[in-house]
């Protein structure tokens, strides 16, 4: 099997930003409620015309010239959404157009918050197989398409954006493990309910508000801490590794409380944790990939670090892979 890697990174944030205090005259909510139960200060949201494959190419572009490869080279395309621009074709349709990445096989993956780290699992199949060479994938949502601007006690959490990595054939280190795990009996505590082949729109989901993210925040909270933590370990078993070998950890950012309560339970001594949900707060499958490309760019993740991605999401799903730079 060929050792796989990133080759590339790029990020796009929509440029709108919706602050804590532009939330408190929409809904009884305060910056104090927001900032000290979830981290989130502020986070960004799209312009009328633009939908997930937009931020996805724009993510794209960047990470193909970091990767000093053409639309062209890519053979294999996977966007991470559960905010597709429509329910079909594939978002990644859309990207491979706009990107004239004629080449690629394309398809979407459906695993929420962890669908960043899904994916990289399995475009690393495709390329370690021999079956592609080079592989596109970005974690893009527009999840203010679903948010219900009237509930508060989700609306003040998501964002938009869009996270993107090249992967190839790498000489040495690239992903080390990936793990990738569900608990599908916890499908009820996180969901959208209408819009399906559950319960197709009509005039009565439209009405009940049936079109929107309903979480129950607090059970979804409580299993979230020990999924991640479960993730992060299997994956440093899988690689042979320890918690002290992990230089950077990038954790799925859905709420600060969280992140804390996995890194104090993992007991990394050496890691940095890199955290973006102060600015852009729970963008789903773009929340580790633009965090991971972040890290990278600008918060100083070196040739050779050991890098661990670690998230959950609705499903529940979890994932946590471990790439060396
Ligand atoms: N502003 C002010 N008060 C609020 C708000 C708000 N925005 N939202 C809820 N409240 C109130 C509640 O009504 C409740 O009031 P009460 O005590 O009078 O009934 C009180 O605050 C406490 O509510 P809780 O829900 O218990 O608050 P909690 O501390 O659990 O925080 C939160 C809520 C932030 C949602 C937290 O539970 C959480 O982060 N859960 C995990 C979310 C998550 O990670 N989701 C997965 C990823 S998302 C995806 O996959 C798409």
């Amino acid at each position: 099997m060929k050792k796989v890697g990133i080759l590339g990174v790029g990020k796009y944030l929509p440029k709108k930003i919706l602050t804590n205090a532009d939330l408190e005259k929409m809904v009884d909510t305060s910056d104090e409620w927001i900032t000290t139960r979830t981290g989130i200060k502020e986070r960004h949201l799209v312009a009328p015309d633009e939908a997930t494959s937009d931020l996805a190419v724009k993510a794209a572009r960047q990470a193909l010239e970091h990767a000093q490869l053409k639309p062209e080279d890519l053979d294999l395309i996977i966007i991470a959404t559960i905010t597709p621009d429509v329910p079909f074709p594939a978002t990644a349709c859309f990207v491979q157009n706009k990107l004239g990445a004629k080449n690629a096989i394309c398809f979407d993956i459906s695993a929420a918050c962890a669908g960043f780290i899904y994916a990289l699992g399995i475009a690393k199949q495709f390329i370690a197989s021999g079956t592609c060479r080079n592989a596109l994938v970005v974690g893009a949502e527009v999840l203010s398409s679903i948010t219900d601007w009237k509930d508060r006690s989700t609306c003040v959490l998501f964002g938009d954006g869009a996270g993107a990595a090249v992967l190839g054939e790498v000489e040495k280190g690239g992903i080390l493990s990936s793990y990738l795990g569900c608990e599908g009996q916890y499908t009820n505590l996180l969901y959208m309910p209408a819009g399906g082949s559950r319960m197709p729109a009509s005039q009565k989901t439209i009405d009940e508000r049936q079109h929107f993210i309903k979480m129950a925040g607090n059970e979804v909270f409580k299993i979230a801490v020990m999924s991640m933590v479960e993730a992060a370990q299997t994956a440093l078993k899988q690689a042979g590794l320890k918690c002290a070998d992990i230089n950077w950890i990038i954790p799925h950012q859905a709420n600060l409380r969280i992140i804390d309560a996995v890194a104090k339970r993992l007991g990394f001594v050496n890691a940095k944790i890199y955290l973006n949900i102060e600015k852009y707060g729970n963008m789903s499958s773009a929340s580790t990939a633009t965090a991971m490309v972040e890290a990278a760019q600008e918060g100083g993740i070196k040739k050779g670090d050991i890098v661990l991605l670690v998230a959950f999401g609705a499903g529940l799903v979890r994932g946590a892979t471990i790439i060396q730079w």
